[in-house]
Order: C-alpha cells, then sequence, then structure tokens
C-alpha cells in the first residue's frame, strides 16, 4: 500500500474553463479571479478575499498594508518561532524585522503567555500561525493586541476549514493569509488569498499586489472586457491612473488559469473538507494509544482543527529517533515530511538576527522530533488502519 503526501485534483470543469480561458486570450488576472475572491471571501464569512501569487505573498502583502497605517521600515512583527519557513520570509519580504516567540509544545502554536515580553514600541504586529490547521489561542492574542494597539494578521495558510470559537479562521481578526499551494485543502496548485471585513485593507491589498498602484478596482473594466476605463485619466490632473505609483508594491497576481484551478475545487470543498477531517479525526483517536512513545495535537471543543496533516513529535526517552521511524515509514510506502523548524536558530538564514540555539526550546524539539503526514481525500480508514497497524509493527519490532 502507499500513502502519498498529498494530492491534486484539476477537475472537469477547471479543464473545461482553462480551454475557454486559454481560446479567449484573456489569461491573466481577470474575471475569474474575480469569482474566485467572492466566493473563497463567502466561504471565509468575510467581505473582502483579494488573491495573489502564493501563500508567502499573501503573509507579505497583508504585512506590508500596515505602511498606510503608521508602519515604519523595520518595525517589528511578532510570530512564532516554529513555523514553515514563509512566515519569517515574508516578514522580512514585506521589510520588517521578525521577532520570535516559543510555541506551545503540545499545540506547537505560539504561547501567548511569552508574547507581552516580545513587545517593544517598534513592534506593529502579531502574526500567529494556525499551525497543522490547529487555531491559535486568538482570544488570549487579540487581547494583548488590544491593550498594545497591535494589528492581528492570521498566518491561516494550512488552516482551511479550521474553526475558533464558532468562527471561520481568516476572519478573527484584521486579516487573514491562506496559501493556495497544491499541498492545501482549497488549492490554485500555486496561489495564495487574503481575507477581511475592512474594504480599505482590500483596496490597498489590490494597490500592492499590482506594484502600488493608484488603480485598485475590486473589478477592473479593462482586464475583464477591455472596456474604456472611466477612471483612468480622472486622478491627480491628466496622468493614467495605471502609472501612478502610492506605494512600495509587489509583483504578485493571480492569473485567470489558477483561478479556474480554485473554481473547479471549490465546488468540492465540503466534500474534501469532510473526508479529511473524518481522516485526522480518526487518526487522532487511534494514536492515543502511542501516547508514551509519540504525541499528536487534541481537538479542543470550541475548535475544529482545519485538517491539513497528521502531526506527530517523537517523545523525549521514546528509545528512537524521528530519523529512524521515518525511514521505517518510508519502506512500508507511508511519505512523511518533517515538521518544521525554528526558524531562528534552526535555519540559517535568520543568523543575522543574533538568536542561540536554546533560545526556543520547544520549537527546537519539535524541529528535531516531528514529522507529518497526509490525511487528504484519496485516503480513506483502509490507509489510516494500515498507518497505524505499521506503527504498531515499528514498537513492537524495533523497541
Ligand atoms: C504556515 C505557512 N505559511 C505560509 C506558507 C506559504 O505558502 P506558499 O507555499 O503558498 O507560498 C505556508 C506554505 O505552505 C505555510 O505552511
Amino acid at each position: 500500500m502507499r500513502i502519498d503526501f498529498g494530492t491534486v485534483e484539476i477537475t472537469e470543469y477547471s479543464k473545461k474553463l482553462i480551454a475557454q480561458i486559454l481560446d479567449s486570450g484573456r489569461v491573466s488576472s481577470g474575471k475569474y479571479v474575480r469569482e474566485f475572491e467572492k466566493k473563497f471571501a463567502e466561504l471565509v464569512g468575510v467581505k473582502e478575499a483579494v488573491a495573489v501569487s502564493t501563500g508567502t505573498d499573501a503573509d507579505a502583502l497583508a504585512l506590508a498594508v500596515l505602511y498606510d497605517f503608521g508602519a515604519n521600515r523595520e518595525d517589528e512583527i511578532i510570530i512564532p518561532a516554529l513555523s514553515f519557513v514563509a512566515t519569517g520570509n515574508a516578514v522580512l519580504q514585506a521589510g520588517f524585522k521578525p521577532v520570535f516567540v516559543d510555541v506551545k509544545r503540545e499545540t506547537f502554536n505560539i504561547d501567548p503567555q511569552l508574547i507581552e515580553k516580545a513587545i517593544t514600541p517598534r513592534t506593529r504586529a502579531i502574526m500567529p500561525v494556525h499551525l497543522m490547521g490547529k487555531p491559535a489561542q486568538m482570544q488570549e492574542i487579540s487581547s494583548l493586541a488590544k491593550k498594545h494597539k497591535l494589528y492581528v494578521i492570521e498566518d491561516a495558510a494550512e488552516a482551511h476549514g479550521a474553526v475558533y470559537h464558532g468562527n471561520n479562521v481568516g476572519c478573527l481578526c484584521d486579516m487573514g493569509a491562506f496559501s493556495l499551494y497544491v499541498a492545501h485543502i482549497i488549492t490554485t496548485v500555486e496561489g495564495g488569498i487574503i481575507t477581511t471585513n475592512n474594504p480599505e485593507f482590500a483596496e490597498i491589498l489590490r494597490s500592492l499586489r499590482s506594484h502600488g498602484r493608484a488603480c485598485k478596482c475590486e473589478s477592473c473594466v479593462i482586464n475583464t472586457s477591455s472596456a474604456h476605463c472611466p477612471k483612468r485619466f480622472k486622478s491627480n490632473g491628466s496622468a493614467d491612473i495605471r502609472f501612478i505609483f502610492e506605494r512600495i508594491g509587489f509583483s504578485a497576481k493571480m492569473n485567470e488559469l489558477e483561478a479556474a484551478v480554485g473554481l473547479g475545487n471549490l465546488q468540492f470543498y465540503r466534500d474534501i473538507l469532510d473526508k479529511r477531517r473524518d481522516n485526522l479525526y480518526y487518526l487522532m483517536d487511534k494514536f492515543r494509544k502511542f501516547s508514551s512513545y509519540m504525541q499528536t495535537i487534541e481537538k479542543e471543543n470550541d475548535e475544529e482543527i482545519g485538517p491539513h496533516a497528521f502531526p506527530i513529535v517523537i517523545n523525549e526517552g521514546a528509545g528512537f529517533s524521528r530519523n529512524s521511524f521515518v525511514e521505517f515509514l518510508a519502506s512500508k510506502g507511508i511519505d512523511s515530511r518533517n515538521l518544521f523548524t525554528s526558524m531562528p536558530t534552526q535555519c540559517r538564514g535568520f543568523a543575522f538576527l543574533g538568536y542561540k540555539p536554546g533560545d526556543f526550546p520547544n520549537a527546537e524539539y519539535i524541529g528535531n522530533n516531528g514529522l507529518h503526514i497526509g490525511v487528504h481525500q484519496n485516503l480513506g480508514k483502509t490507509e489510516c488502519d494500515y498507518f497505524i497497524d505499521m506503527v504498531n509493527e515499528f514498537l513492537e519490532k524495533y523497541l
């Protein structure tokens, strides 16, 4: 049997749309991107969604919005030490300085009790990550943010479908940033999207994704119908609005072909989410018997976990290493990935910030001992049972 880490489905509907789009010659961002944004906003329950090229861009552009609200270059953004490296990269790409805070061992998410110590006069925002789809402790984070007048932006890249205290992630604070890369529950192959209830943020995001242009309508008449744009020469004297640059921007648009893949995916979103969540919760339940050797996350009463993957951390004193377990799983056809690393102390690129090994004990432990396996929609109970049998076999034969 094989348990692959991920899967991707380009639906018949998407294939038809893609053929139409190619024939039409209107391939860069246009009406299908707009349709995808509207549908994604409805799904999350927010007023606005702005599609971009990647989840990393979603993080970076959401942060860059803050320059319109008093932030300065090199101001500080608080993020968890443990995440996929894109979270830290995005902070730097947006021109800010990442300030790292350790995570909790049992949730993998930023520890709210450690945040206050990291706040300085230069802090502008907290960017919690809902790692492995488990919602971060947003109530505690939001009250700290309120106390210190900080923005909160969710890195919800891995958290499609996660629910916190009755609300979808992505609408819990100022902005939510999702990845739409193939490994995620809703995909456009490569892509990202920012959700917000603030129309002003959305306008700025539309400008940021297109080089910081003054041109930022929700739906562009030129891009959707080649029609005359009545605003084109109406601002700033006679200058062409498309060549007025109001802020430092990015080149981060989504194209129509990607939106077509996403629209096809959205038609089956509920099915995909339910199948993945059944797999995740089934594995979480069966895995509890291995708790003296390995841990996973637990679901709390007031949340639903976004079923991104099944995370595992090997306990201290388990008697085996992560790599021996990973190799055993691979020999049985079960693909896995490491569970990321402590960005400030285990990723070389961040060394210039001056953190030392030992500064983030939980993130570093998970960095050395964590892995995750797929729970995607092409897996079911048979594959989950096979995985549990293989863990049993490993513990019986090799310990
Ligand atoms: C937590 C987190 N943030 C950001 C990203 C970046 O997304 P992308 O790969 O679409 O740039 C990812 C990628 O999966 C992620 O896991």
